[in-house]
C-alpha cells in the first residue's frame, strides 16, 4: 500500500444521534422462521434481537436529527453530509440528498458505500474535508438491511439489522481532539464472500467472511497505531465494528486489547453495518464512557472486503453546554 503521512486539523465531536427502528426480531422469533435456537445464535456470533423496519433516509434522519439537537448548531451551519449506507433508498439518486433536505440543511450530500467500513472510511473523507476548510461535516452511518436479508436463512437471517448513528465533527483550533491515525483498505478478490446482488439478499460465506475480518482487524489497526506513533496500551476505548463478538475475541486475543476498553451492543442491535460504530458512540457516550484527550479506536472492517480504522484524540465539548 502506498505511504500516506497523518495531517489533521484540531477538532471535536459537536454532537452524536442514534436511531433504532421500534420493531425488534429476537433469537425466539427466528426460531419459528429457520432451524435455530436463542443459545445457538447467543453462542455462536453475542447476537439476541436485532431492529427491523424504518427506510434508510428515515433512520438517518432521525439519528441526524439528534446529532443536530445536541450540537447546538443550525441547520445552516452544517457544511456537508457524507452518508454511509449498503442499503440506500434508491439505487439512484443518493439517499443523502433527501436526508439533507429533510433537516433543511442547504449544502453537499453524497452516499458512499464501503459496506460496514463505510462510516469510517466517512469519518476520513470529512477529515480530508475539513483540512480543506469547511467547518462542521454530518457523517451518518445508517441502514436498513431489512430490505436485503432473508430472515429464513441461517447463516445471514440471524445477523443483520436496522439502525443509524450520525456524529457531527466541527473543526475548531482550539479544541483537544485531532485526527491521530487513520488507515483504509480494499481487497476485491474476496468480493464473493459477501454480497447482494440488485433485488437480491446478502449472500455470505460466513467462515471466510470470519477469517479475513480477524485478519483486516489486526493490518488495519497495527496501520493506525504505526501512523499515529502510539501502542496498543495508549488507546482508550476502541468501537469495533458491530457483527460477532466471536470475531472480536479472536482478533483482540492476537493484538491484545482488553473488552473492558471495548464498546459492544451486538447483543441489542445484531450487524447494522455502517450504521454499528456510530451507534456503539452514542451508546458509549450515554454510558459516559469517554473522557477528553482519551485516545479513541474506530476500527470497521465488511463486504468488499473493506476496512478502515481511525485513531481520535477525543473532544466531545457540546457548543455551550457541559461536555459529554
Ligand atoms: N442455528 C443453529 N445451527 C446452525 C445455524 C443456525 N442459525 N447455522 C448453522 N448451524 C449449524 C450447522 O448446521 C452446523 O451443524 P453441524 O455441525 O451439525 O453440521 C454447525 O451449526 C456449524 O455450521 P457453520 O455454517 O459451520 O457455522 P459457523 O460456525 O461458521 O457459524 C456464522 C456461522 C454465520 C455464525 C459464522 O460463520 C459467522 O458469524 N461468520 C461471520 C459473518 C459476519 O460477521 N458477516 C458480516 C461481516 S461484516
Amino acid at each position: 500500500m502506498p505511504a500516506h503521512a497523518n495531517s489533521s486539523v484540531g477538532f471535536r465531536f459537536a454532537g452524536v444521534g442514534a436511531a433504532l427502528p421500534e420493531k425488534i426480531i429476537t433469537n425466539g422469533d427466528l426460531t419459528v422462521a429457520m432451524d435455530t435456537t436463542d443459545e445457538w445464535i447467543r453462542d455462536r456470533t453475542g447476537i439476541g434481537a436485532r431492529h427491523v423496519g424504518g427506510s434508510t433516509s428515515e433512520l438517518s434522519t432521525l439519528a441526524a436529527r439528534e446529532a443536530l439537537e445536541r450540537s447546538g448548531l443550525a441547520p445552516g451551519d452544517i457544511g456537508q453530509v457524507i452518508l454511509a449506507t449498503t442499503s440506500p433508498d434508491f439505487i439512484c439518486p443518493g439517499t443523502a440528498p433527501a436526508v439533507a433536505h429533510a433537516l433543511g440543511l442547504d449544502c453537499g450530500a453524497f452516499d458512499l458505500q464501503a459496506a460496514c467500513s463505510g462510516w469510517v472510511y466517512g469519518l476520513v473523507v470529512a477529515n480530508g474535508l475539513m483540512l480543506q476548510g469547511l467547518v462542521n461535516i454530518l457523517v451518518i452511518g445508517a441502514e436498513s438491511l431489512d430490505r436485503i436479508t432473508d430472515y429464513t436463512a441461517r447463516d445471514t437471517g440471524i445477523l443483520f439489522g436496522n439502525g443509524a448513528g450520525a456524529a457531527i465533527i466541527t473543526q475548531d483550533p482550539s479544541a483537544k481532539g485531532q485526527v491521530l491515525g487513520w488507515d483504509l483498505g480494499a481487497n476485491g478478490a474476496h468480493v464473493g464472500i459477501l454480497y447482494s446482488e440488485h433485488d437480491g439478499v446478502l449472500q455470505m460465506d460466513g467462515k471466510e467472511v470470519f477469517r479475513q475480518a480477524v485478519t483486516v482487524m489486526q493490518r488495519s489497526t497495527h496501520a493506525s497505531l504505526a501512523m499515529a506513533g502510539l501502542t496498543i496500551d495508549d488507546i482508550d476505548l476502541v468501537i469495533p465494528h458491530q457483527a460477532n463478538t466471536r470475531i472480536v475475541d479472536a482478533a483482540w486475543k492476537k493484538l491484545g486489547f482488553s473488552h473492558d476498553k471495548t464498546v459492544m451492543i451486538l447483543d441489542r442491535t445484531g450487524n447494522t453495518s455502517a450504521a454499528s460504530i456510530p451507534l456503539a458512540l452514542a451508546d458509549a457516550l450515554a454510558d459516559n464512557r469517554l473522557r477528553p484527550g482519551d485516545n479513541v479506536l474506530f476500527l470497521g472492517f465488511g463486504a468488499g472486503m473493506t476496512w478502515a480504522s481511525m485513531i481520535v484524540r477525543w473532544d466531545g465539548t457540546l457548543i455551550g453546554t457541559a461536555a459529554w
